[in-house]
């Protein structure tokens, strides 16, 4: 449909002398090039916004056949004509991308060039766009920043994710504040086919790139683990270690009553060291799940040892 559109527009662009001379449309009517100033008239009064504009990529590159490339600044911010004629001022017909202004008519200016980008291929899927979130809430050509980003991440996603900050912070996390993995390495904020904008087909192809250890394969399996890591674990942060969604042996009481090993949750007075009134538990035995059930993701070890995850 695009393509149809520019070629309409290269074609009027090429006739259009020919149809006035016919007497067909008037000058001033043309959807042309008609109300563009082009960027050195804007530079006269936007010094900065010109600079930072001539530094960055959309000054550099084009995409190649879009007509759009020549209008430089009044590609994103439409046609300048009559703003200038105003001299200058807000609400004379440039397009601000501001705060008050409906998100999908922000990113349809960004999208006309960027449509084909493979990274927004599932922007109408994503999230962002769907609680109407728009690329200028995360970029600004102006920036002077890497791909054009108002702030680097993670800062720029905590900005609205508190709650994850917050989870990035607690005792056992995902070293994202460190710097050694990213938001992005697990989530495109453009949108993924994946629920919850992840950049994989599932959770556990997701945790297979980095730990790949864990994908098998194994003669025992255990269940939940090939079925989803997050049955356990949580990816952003836990106060349990190694990202655990609950302690042990709590976790894995939570579907196993063992038979030789007592199920039930220990209470502040059945412990090994009971205030007045308790007993001493038998239930220590089978407190540290792990320590007898060490490979707990899956075994190769031989017999009723490996099928039940002991070393
Ligand atoms: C004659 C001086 C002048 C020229 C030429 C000019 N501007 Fe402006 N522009 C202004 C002034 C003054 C403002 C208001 C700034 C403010 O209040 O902060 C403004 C505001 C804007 C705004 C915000 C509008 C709003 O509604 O909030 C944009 C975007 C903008 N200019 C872009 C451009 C572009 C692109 C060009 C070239 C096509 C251009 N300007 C040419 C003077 C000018
Ligand atoms: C690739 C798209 C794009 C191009 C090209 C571009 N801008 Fe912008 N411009 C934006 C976006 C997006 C914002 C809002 C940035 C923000 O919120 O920080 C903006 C903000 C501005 C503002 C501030 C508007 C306000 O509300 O006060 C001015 C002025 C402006 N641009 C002028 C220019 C001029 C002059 C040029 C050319 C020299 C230019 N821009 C080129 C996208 C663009
Ligand atoms: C006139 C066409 C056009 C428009 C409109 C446009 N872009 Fe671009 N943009 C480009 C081109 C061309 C590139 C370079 C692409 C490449 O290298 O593959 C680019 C690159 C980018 C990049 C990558 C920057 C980097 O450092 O690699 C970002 C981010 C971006 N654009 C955001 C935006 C946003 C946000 C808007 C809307 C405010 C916008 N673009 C509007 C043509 C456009
Ligand atoms: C929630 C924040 C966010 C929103 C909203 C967003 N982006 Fe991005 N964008 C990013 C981040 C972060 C990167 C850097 C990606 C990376 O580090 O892998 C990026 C990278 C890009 C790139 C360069 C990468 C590439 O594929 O070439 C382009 C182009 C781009 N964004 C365009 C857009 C456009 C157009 C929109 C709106 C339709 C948009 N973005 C909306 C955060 C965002
Ligand atoms: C190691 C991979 C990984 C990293 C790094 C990561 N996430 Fe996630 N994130 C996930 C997974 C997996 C989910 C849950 C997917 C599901 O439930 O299906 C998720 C879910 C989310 C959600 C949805 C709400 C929720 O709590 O479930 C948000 C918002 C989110 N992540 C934001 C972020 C932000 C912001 C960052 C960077 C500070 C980040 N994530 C870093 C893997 C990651
Ligand atoms: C301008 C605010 C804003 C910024 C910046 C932002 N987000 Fe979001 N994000 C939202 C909103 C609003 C939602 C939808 C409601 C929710 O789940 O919190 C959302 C949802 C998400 C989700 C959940 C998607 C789902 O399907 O439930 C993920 C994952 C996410 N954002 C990741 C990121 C990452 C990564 C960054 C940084 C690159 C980022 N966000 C930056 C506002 C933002
Ligand atoms: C982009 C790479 C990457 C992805 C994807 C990833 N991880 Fe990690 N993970 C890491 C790194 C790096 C560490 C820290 C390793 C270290 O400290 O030795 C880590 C550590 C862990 C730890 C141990 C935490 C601790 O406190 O010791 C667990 C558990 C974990 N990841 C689970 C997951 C799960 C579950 C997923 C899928 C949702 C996942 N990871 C996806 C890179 C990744
Ligand atoms: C049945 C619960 C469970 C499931 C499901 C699970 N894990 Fe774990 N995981 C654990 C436990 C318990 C530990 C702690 C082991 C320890 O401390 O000795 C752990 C530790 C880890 C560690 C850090 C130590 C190590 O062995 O490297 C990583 C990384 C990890 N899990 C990744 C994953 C991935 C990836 C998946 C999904 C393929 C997954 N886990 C599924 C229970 C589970
Ligand atoms: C989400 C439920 C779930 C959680 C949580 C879970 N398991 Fe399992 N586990 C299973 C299922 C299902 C099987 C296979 C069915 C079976 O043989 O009982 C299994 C099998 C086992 C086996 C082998 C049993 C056998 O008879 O061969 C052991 C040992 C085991 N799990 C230990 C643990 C430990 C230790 C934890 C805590 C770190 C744990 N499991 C957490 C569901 C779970
Ligand atoms: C002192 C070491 C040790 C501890 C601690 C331990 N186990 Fe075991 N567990 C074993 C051994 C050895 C077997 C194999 C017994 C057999 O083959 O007859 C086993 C068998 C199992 C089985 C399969 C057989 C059955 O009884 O259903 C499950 C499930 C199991 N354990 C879960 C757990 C859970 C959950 C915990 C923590 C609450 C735990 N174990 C703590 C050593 C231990």
């Amino acid at each position: 449909m695009r393509k149809l559109f520019y070629l309409s527009r290269f074609l009027t662009a090429l006739f259009f002398p020919v149809l006035i001379s016919f007497g067909m449309v008037s000058p001033g009517s043309a959807q042309g090039d008609a109300g563009y100033v082009g960027a050195d008239v804007c530079k006269g009064c936007h010094e900065g916004y010109y600079e930072s504009y001539a530094r960055s990529i959309h000054a550099k590159k084009a995409i190649p056949g879009s007509p759009a490339n020549k209008h430089a600044c009044e590609s994103c911010h439409g046609p300048g004509a009559a703003h200038v004629s105003a001299g200058g001022g807000k609400g004379t017909g440039i397009f601000p991308f501001s705060r008050k202004q409906i998100a999908d008519e922000k990113a349809a200016r960004c999208l006309s060039c960027h449509e084909e980008t493979e990274h927004l291929a599932f922007w109408d899927l994503s999230m962002h766009k769907r609680a109407g979130v728009s690329c200028d809430n995360c970029h600004s050509p102006h920036s002077g920043r890497p791909e054009n980003l108002k702030m680097s991440t993670p800062g720029l996603c905590y900005g609205c994710h508190r709650d994850i900050n917050a989870m990035t912070n607690k005792q056992s996390h995902h070293p994202i504040n460190e710097g050694l993995v990213r938001c992005t390495d697990c989530h495109d904020p453009h949108g993924t086919f994946s629920s919850k904008m992840i950049k994989a087909d599932s959770v556990n192809e997701l945790c297979y790139k980095c730990h790949a250890d864990k994908r098998g394969p194994y003669m025992w399996e255990h269940p939940p683990v090939d079925e989803n890591c997050l049955i356990c674990h949580t990816p952003h942060g836990s106060n349990h270690n190694r990202l655990l969604d609950k302690k042990t042996p709590e976790l894995c009481q939570s579907c196993h009553e063992t038979r030789g090993h007592p199920g039930a949750p220990y209470t502040r007075f059945n412990t090994f060291n009971p205030p007045a009134g308790g007993t001493v538990s038998n239930k220590l035995v089978a407190r540290s799940c792990l320590n007898c059930h060490t490979n707990i993701h899956g075994s190769n070890g031989p017999s009723t040892h490996g099928k039940r995850f002991v070393r």
